[in-house]
């Protein structure tokens, strides 16, 4: 466990009315008493973590939290995108029911987009809703996924197919966690950054690009900004369609391809952010063969894709398998797969594309 370096806090507020919730941003804020204080009160809490993140940081989060809590309980999860699934989920709700947990009970969930996606299912369905607070220990997570109340479990048949819109009641983001990422795991946060670049701030992707070294290489200061910008991004957008019903759709840049090679290649192969990444330069392709964008603006942000360590070619599922798989996404209406693409540098929509132009897309971009 490294020791925790010390930085102000910073804050980013999500605005939903009364659900609305704070993102605290800060180094060494699992031990900060500050970061804990003003949640729901309950008699007992549960926190929610795998075999990699409990060693790591489940007895400092502990430590904080017995000060609120009467009892403090854990459930640690076998890690991995493959157990994001039924089985796993059920042994939260094993967890919370063999352990007497009341409608009170406050669940926090300790660790990267997986454990935060699935404690927050259970939150939102454990005795029809009971609160929880993200403790997001990846990049990923801090950027994305434990921001915003998407939470799921996977599909066979499809990526993030059950689930609910559940807000949490605040995400703590400790910096200081991402010391122990692995290097893979920092370079997958790094594709859910950029993508706040194209879809919404052309001055965050220069910064992105000034700045990519200093990030892989994990300059506090650095991440710092990188993980607060994303979380404004993200809040504003939130705030903005808190279920998706339109413009939340442009997080999903590069999910649609993305998703296809995660459940292609079968869960866990590729990491999600890999995907992403990829699926990034899948829609930067697709935007400039309808038009949209130029290929110089395609081949930058291909090149800072790269810059991050995440792959650029992805995997020959063979087009009819990546248009079959597509076609399960969530964004698809009538069948017809719809497309987070680039209309402009900074600015995104969703669209539409004939299977022709996505099957010369896929012969650019898989191997
Ligand atoms: P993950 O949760 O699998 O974490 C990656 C790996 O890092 C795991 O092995 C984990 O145990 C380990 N880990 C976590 N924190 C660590 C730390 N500090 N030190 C060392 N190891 C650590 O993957 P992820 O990339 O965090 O999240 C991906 C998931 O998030 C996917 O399931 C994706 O669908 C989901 N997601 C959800 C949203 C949303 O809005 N809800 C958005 C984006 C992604
Ligand atoms: N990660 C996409 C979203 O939260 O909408």
């Amino acid at each position: 466990m490294p020791a925790p370096t010390s930085a102000v806090p910073q804050q980013v507020r999500i605005a939903l009315g009364e659900r609305s919730y704070d993102i605290q941003i800060g180094a060494g804020l699992l031990g900060a008493p500050a970061a804990w204080q003003g949640l729901p009160a309950a008699t007992a809490a549960l926190v929610v973590t795998n075999t990699t993140v409990a060693p790591l940081y489940a007895a400092r989060l502990r430590e904080s939290l017995t000060a609120h809590y009467g009892t403090v309980h854990e459930v640690v999860l076998p890690d991995g995108e493959e157990h994001k699934d039924w089985q796993t989920l059920n042994l939260i709700f094993d967890a919370l029911l063999s352990k007497g947990c009341d409608r009170k009970t406050v669940l926090f969930a300790l660790g990267g987009g997986v454990v935060g996606d699935m404690a927050g299912f259970a939150a939102a369905s454990y005795m029809r809703g009971v609160p929880f607070v993200q403790v997001p220990t990846t990049l990923l997570a801090q950027v994305d996924s434990s921001v915003g109340g998407k939470t799921a479990i996977n599909h066979p048949q499809g990526k993030n197919m059950i689930g609910a819109f559940y807000q949490p009641a605040r995400v703590v983001c400790d910096l200081d966690t991402l010391k122990t990422l692995p290097p893979r795991e920092l370079s997958a946060g790094l594709a859910e950054v950029i993508k706040y670049g194209p879809i919404a701030d052309m001055d965050f992707l220069d910064w992105i690009e000034a700045n990519v070294d200093a990030l892989v290489r994990r300059e506090p200061a650095a991440l710092a900004h990188a993980v607060k910008r994303s979380c404004e991004i993200k809040a504003e957008v939130v705030g903005q369609d808190e279920r998706e019903s339109g413009l939340r759709a442009i997080l999903n840049f590069g999910h649609t391809f993305g998703h296809a090679i995660e459940a292609g290649l079968g869960y866990g192969e590729w990491l999600h952010g890999e995907a992403v990444g990829c699926g990034m330069v899948m829609a930067l392709n697709l935007s400039r063969r309808l038009g949209l964008v130029d290929e110089a603006f395609e081949r930058r942000v291909t090149a800072l894709v790269a810059r991050a360590g995440l792959p650029i070619v992805g995997p020959d599922l063979g087009a009819e398998r990546y248009l079959s798989l597509m076609r399960v996404d969530k964004k698809a209406e009538a069948g017809q797969i719809r497309f987070v693409v680039i209309e402009r540098p900074g600015q995104a929509a969703v669209r539409s594309a004939p299977d022709d132009v996505v099957r010369a897309v896929l012969a650019d971009c898989t191997r």
